[in-house]
């Protein structure tokens, strides 16, 4: 086994403190991908995306993730891809912001609900023309015979479309993962590290708790 059990890791990061977080988990979050986006890592926006099929299989991949406010958070992907069969048998998700610049991570999980046509469309436009004939030229997660099929699908599909753009075809769109528990680790000092959790209260109608957890 490679032994990984010298690699250390140090926290030195101010801690998160219940009189420093913000009231609600939306502008909580809102903070701290500011601060991820101000500290210049790559891919700010990635975030890994938890689901499982209807027999409790885990399973989890990364996806960019493209808008969030208080009603959740959305990505844009196939609906016929693996991820997309799990969803349907078990709409629910656990997502991971792992911002180890900062020594932060959120954890999200809750319910996941298909955005509507258009706010799919809202997604598909921005794309750029080779992304769009990516998309529908691959059918994501089916197993292809080699990259020069894929290749040619693509080409085919590029020779065959006359427009700039191509229209986002039904399968493509957007999903929101719908908050329960919205988690923000912080890593300090000593290892004692902060965990601040908003919890959805539904006894307060629609109100949040906040819990913190020991690390
Ligand atoms: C940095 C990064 C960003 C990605 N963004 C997306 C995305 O926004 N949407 C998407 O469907 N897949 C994205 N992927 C690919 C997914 O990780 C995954 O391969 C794909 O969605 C198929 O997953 P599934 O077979 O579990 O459905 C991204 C991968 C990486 C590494």
């Amino acid at each position: 086994m490679a032994d990984l059990s010298r690699m250390r890791r140090d926290y030195d990061r101010p801690g998160l403190r219940e009189e420093d977080l913000a009231p609600s988990w939306v502008e909580q979050f809102d903070r701290w991908f500011r601060d991820v986006v101000a500290a210049d890592v790559p891919d700010p926006n990635a975030v890994v995306v938890a689901t499982a099929d209807a027999d409790g299989a885990p399973d989890a991949r990364i996806v960019l993730l493209k808008g969030y406010d208080e009603a959740g958070f959305v990505f844009g992907t196939s609906y016929a891809s693996t991820k997309g069969a799990q969803l349907a048998a078990n709409p629910r998700a656990a997502l991971v912001f792992p911002w180890h610049a900062l020594q932060r991570q959120v954890r999200v999980t809750g319910r996941v609900e298909r955005i509507g046509e258009a706010a799919s469309d809202d997604l598909w436009d921005p794309r750029p023309r080779e992304a769009q004939l990516a998309a529908v030229a691959s059918v994501q997660s089916t197993v292809v015979d080699s990259r020069e099929e894929l290749e040619a699908r693509v080409r085919l599909l590029d020779e065959e479309t006359t427009t700039e753009k191509l229209p986002r075809p039904p399968v493509w769109g957007g999903y929101r993962v719908v908050p329960e528990r919205v988690e923000f680790w912080q890593g300090g000092p000593g290892r004692l590290h902060d965990r601040l959790r908003f919890v959805r209260d539904d006894e307060e109608g629609g109100g949040w708790v906040l819990q913190r957890l020991a690390p």
